[in-house]
């Protein structure tokens, strides 16, 4: 619905279809004793600036799309076949698998960032907030001085709804809301154009969620990143999503606008996945985005 986007960005058509993520024809394997396929051909166009929702069972390879999408996944995971394009916004494809590991470091934060599943436990215990931000901004901006640092600092946490006072907190001193909060400021420190979010708020109770689920869809309107938001809460995704990818086994066997996904969907794994949610019988429907008007139908094509 429109309530979410006050106002339609100048300069960009209401769905935005310029791709700036491909992935194509993507198998990953993890080469156990008993091999198992955990991602099995996928094909994925992300958009400027969208938020695509990627559901699915536990176990069905969303967390191990998501690593190979930033390269991060480790032996005994392998990329037994496809690609992984990455469009930046200068108009330069890059292939992702084919980056050097130096070009690989400086590419990840600054063009693509990832919020971890658990992410809330992955903050450095014995550093400061502020000392994370800084390490962060120095790997990639050497030159950066201190007063910028600062403000760029204060300025992610404002963002995601921290006070700036709390940069000089630990870990421990901040709440789960918090810290997950912090890590969304962090994985936006250098303005990436994709931000890769592994059920970033499961963990959470469900008012802080709704709180932080709110603000990353503020901030999207607001920066104009794309966001892969992984989760198995498809009636919450629903809800934030301009197109949901569903899952299963390793493949993605339906791609679709929230709304089309909703009212008609194809693949009988998505209606069953949307018949086993009752909530989404009643007036849960009254929040399914979309980038059409709720009475036009020609635009969900797209
Ligand atoms: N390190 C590993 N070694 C072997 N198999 C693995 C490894 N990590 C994941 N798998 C297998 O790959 C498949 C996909 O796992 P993945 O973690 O990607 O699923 P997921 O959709 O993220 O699940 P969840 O919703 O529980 O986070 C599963 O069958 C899992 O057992
Ligand atoms: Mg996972």
């Amino acid at each position: 619905m429109t309530a979410t986007k006050p106002e339609p960005r100048p300069d960009a058509p209401e769905a935005d279809t310029r791709p700036v993520l491909t992935v194509e024809n993507l198998t990953v394997v993890y080469e156990t004793d008993e091999p198992v396929t955990a991602v099995r051909g996928a094909d994925l166009t992300l958009h400027r600036g969208e938020i695509l929702g990627l559901a699915g069972e536990s176990g069905c390879g969303k967390t191990t799309l998501a690593y190979a999408i930033n390269r991060l996944h480790r032996p005994p995971a392998r990329i037994a076949s496809g690609g992984i394009t990455f469009h930046d916004r200068s108009g330069d494809d890059v292939d992702i698998l084919a980056l050097a590991d130096a070009e690989l470091r400086s590419f990840r934060w600054d063009k693509l960032s990832m919020v971890f599943q658990g992410a809330m436990n992955a903050l450095n215990p014995v550093t400061t907030v502020k000392a994370q931000l800084r390490d962060t901004l120095l790997a990639h901006r050497p030159g950066m001085s201190r007063k910028a640092i600062r403000e760029r600092s204060e300025d992610v946490l404002r963002r995601v709804g921290v006070d700036p006072r709390r940069l000089g907190s630990y870990p421990h001193e901040l709440s789960g809301g918090m810290r997950q909060r912090v890590m969304i400021a962090m994985a936006m420190l250098l303005e990436p154009q994709i931000m890769v979010m592994d059920e970033p708020t499961t963990a959470l109770d469900v008012v802080v969620q709704r709180d932080i689920l709110r603000e990353i869809v503020r901030l999207r309107d607001e920066l104009d990143f794309a966001v892969v938001f992984i989760t198995h809460d498809l009636p919450l995704l629903l809800e934030i999503s301009d197109r949901i990818a569903v899952m299963l086994d390793g493949e993605i066997v339906e791609l679709d606008s929230a709304r089309r996904l909703y009212r008609d969907a194809r693949h009988p794994y998505t209606r069953k996945l949307l018949g086993s949610f009752p909530s989404l019988s009643g007036s849960r429907g009254a929040f399914i985005r979309d980038g059409a008007a709720p009475t036009d139908t020609t635009e969900e094509q797209a």
